[in-house]
């Protein structure tokens, strides 16, 4: 009896110093992804000074930006929980960031998710930004630049054991974006504006639909584990009986014909509700000319 206690014993002890050493594997090698430093040099671009061009700048910028840094860009803290940390989206004004950013910087943080001091931000979307192309590229921090500043003070990014444990076993999906993408792509091109599909392409990839709504648009779901699923956005879904003015609609307001609120939370439509109506009618063409499909079953 006394023996089997003793082996027990052992076994217990040695199941908690595996998962130990687990845990630390994961959490320093997480710790060696966010402290890796990246040195790259992005191709000079035009940046233009003309009222048009920040216009078009600030178009895009208040619908795919204002979400995580603000309505007036000065920042908000984005995520903050005792389990996971402190992950706040900084001050972009002259108060900020843009203080010091020099227009390599911005695109090094836009296209490449790289910060001013090499290191791979963390949750900011530069996979989907990376689609910009350079004269959309240009208008943006040509508006960037004009912004009055706003006074305020956000921390880097404070991860806890478990977030990083998670980073590491891939739950949160892509969350480094400096890591996967080609850093040395030639830029994309922006196909001219308009209400057709080929644009409307082109903001469903720079907004990131995807991430949320699957990489298919029918069906998927927020690496935060409290989202809502993202619906089917192709003919498959509820979009068709909308119509184009019902989708412009609930882009606008935040309700669907059908009477729903859309979580704001979860749903960016506020921002994404600032687009200019051929903006939007171009993103709804696109979906409407994708195949339909059956929403994804997100349970497997
Ligand atoms: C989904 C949320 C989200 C969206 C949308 C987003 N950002 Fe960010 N951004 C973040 C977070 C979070 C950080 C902080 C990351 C870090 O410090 O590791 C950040 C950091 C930055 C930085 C800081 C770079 C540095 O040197 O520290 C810049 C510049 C930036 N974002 C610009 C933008 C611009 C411009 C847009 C719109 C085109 C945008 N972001 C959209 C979440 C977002
Ligand atoms: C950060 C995650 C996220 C992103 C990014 C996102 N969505 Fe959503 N979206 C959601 C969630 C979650 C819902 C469901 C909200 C709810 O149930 O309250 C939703 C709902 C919708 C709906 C309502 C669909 C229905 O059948 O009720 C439409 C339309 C929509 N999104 C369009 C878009 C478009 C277009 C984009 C890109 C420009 C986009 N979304 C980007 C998370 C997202």
């Amino acid at each position: 009896m006394k023996k089997a206690f003793k082996w027990i014993g052992i076994v217990i002890l040695s199941l908690i110093i595996i998962a130990l050493g687990t845990a630390f594997y994961l959490n320093s090698a997480a710790k060696s992804r966010f402290a890796k430093k990246y040195d790259i040099q992005p191709r000079a671009i035009n940046i233009p000074t003309d009222s048009a061009s920040i216009a078009s700048g600030k178009n895009l910028v208040t619908a795919m930006c204002t979400t995580c840094h603000g309505d007036d860009l000065g920042g908000t803290e984005f995520f903050v929980t005792d389990d996971l940390g402190t992950i706040n989206a900084p001050n972009l004004t002259p108060g900020g960031v843009g203080k010091t950013n020099s227009d390599l910087d911005w695109d090094r943080a836009i296209r490449h998710g790289i910060g001013g001091d090499k290191r791979p931000l963390f949750i900011m979307p530069a996979s989907d930004f990376q689609y910009f192309s350079d004269e959309h590229m240009g208008q943006m921090i040509a508006y960037l630049k004009t912004l009055p500043p706003v006074e305020s003070n956000w921390v880097l990014p404070k991860t806890t054991l478990l977030c990083n444990i998670l980073v590491q076993t891939g739950a949160f999906g892509d969350v480094l974006n400096a890591e996967t993408i080609d850093h040395n792509a030639p830029s994309h091109t922006a196909p001219e504006r308009g209400a057709t599909a080929d644009y409307g392409n082109y903001l469903v990839k720079v907004g990131g639909c995807r991430t949320c709504h699957g990489p298919e648009l029918n069906g998927g779901k927020d690496p935060n584990p409290e989202a809502p699923p993202g619906p089917n956005l192709t003919p498959g879904g509820s979009l068709p009986s909308w119509g184009e003015d019902g989708f412009i609609k609930t882009m606008r307001t935040g309700s669907t014909p059908m009477g729903k609120d859309l979580n704001g939370e979860f749903m960016p439509w506020k921002s994404i509700g600032t687009l200019e109506d051929d903006q939007l009618q171009a993103i709804y063409t696109y979906l409407m000319s994708l195949p339909k499909m059956e929403t994804a079953d997100l349970s497997k």
